[in-house]
């Protein structure tokens, strides 16, 4: 069984070891493409594997009909967006996600984007505390669980929404339980998105639930770009200059973010959230270990189509 790495944004050295052993134990040949920078370089290479692990890279239906041995593709890491899934259950391959596995690294850099915001961008001039300001978690799974326990070290009042998970089970996180996205913006200094990107969420984000914000708010994304309605919020900030964007998903109309609000908008240059070692083996490894259980023992486990 041939098991391709394919990572436009490589895991740390580390990971790709530890996914090598997994492998190589596992009786298996691991095959690496890393920084690939033309789709024809992920068509040769998909073209005799058995298995895919990838990160954000685009598995599209073009890559599945190249992909002619294909079984199963895990996509390192929560957000499976970037696949396929009915090209992939047309030609009966099965798709895994590795959820959870990166998911305090993301909640760590939230905090990192957070401090930065409210200190305006370390300009010199006077900013604002976390400790006591009002914290708006959208979607309270793995990774806004992680953003709530370290916003209670914060000293933060923490607040979240989630249409699909229970209440009791937000307040059983020691988190008030809102009733609606509506409600979060308008209760919370800092909303923190950890939706997935999704029909339903698409540009959800829009102009009018950001105006929700209480004056000096602050929009935070380390989730996808796809969830913000970007005309929307450029024309909200353009009229509101109290507000701050601040994201780890580049937005397609960035160089229109950075001229219009400098002092209130800020990218990190490549999506950095899930940029650690620990987060690199934690999810390259769950990756490596549920292709060879899928493999060997049919275990589907994390099957995220059909
Ligand atoms: C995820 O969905 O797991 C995160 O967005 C991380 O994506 P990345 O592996 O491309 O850094």
């Amino acid at each position: 069984m041939k098991i391709l790495i394919a990572t436009q944004k490589p895991f740390a050295k580390v990971a790709v070891d530890g996914i090598r052993k997994v492998i190589d134990q596992a009786g298996y040949e691991l095959v690496l493409l890393e920084k690939y920078e033309t789709k024809a370089q992920l068509l040769k290479a998909v073209e005799d594997v058995n298995a895919v692990i990838i990160r954000s890279d685009v598995i599209d239906k073009e890559v599945f009909d190249a992909a002619k041995n294909l079984k199963i593709v895990v996509r390192a890491g929560a957000g499976y967006d970037n696949v396929d899934l009915e090209a992939a259950t047309a030609h009966r391959v099965c798709v895994m996600n590795t959820p959870g596995q990166n998911a305090n690294a993301v909640a760590e850099l939230v905090f990192g984007l957070m401090v930065m915001a409210a200190r305006n961008f370390y300009n010199g001039k006077s900013g604002t505390e976390l400790m006591g300001k009002k914290l708006g978690i959208l979607a309270f799974g793995n990774v806004g669980r992680n953003v709530a326990r370290i916003a209670e070290g914060f000293g933060m009042d923490i607040y979240a929404y989630d249409a699909y998970c229970p209440k009791e089970a937000i307040e059983e996180a020691n988190v008030h339980a809102l009733d609606s996205t509506e409600a979060l913006f308008e209760t919370c200094d800092i909303v923190s998105l950890h939706i997935p990107a999704t029909p339903e969420t698409k540009e959800s984000i829009n102009y009018a639930l950001v105006n929700k914000l209480p004056k000096g708010g602050i929009l935070l994304n380390t989730a996808r770009k796809e969830v913000i309605d970007e005309p929307g919020l450029i024309q909200l900030m353009t009229e509101r200059e109290d507000l701050k964007y601040v994201t780890d998903i580049m937005p397609a109309a960035d160089a229109a973010f950075k001229e219009k609000f400098a002092g209130r908008y800020f990218s990190t240059p490549k999506k950095m959230g899930a940029q650690t070692a620990e987060a690199n083996i934690n999810a390259g490894l769950a990756a490596a270990h549920q292709i060879v259980g899928f493999l060997k023992e049919g275990n589907e486990k994390f099957r995220v189509n059909k």
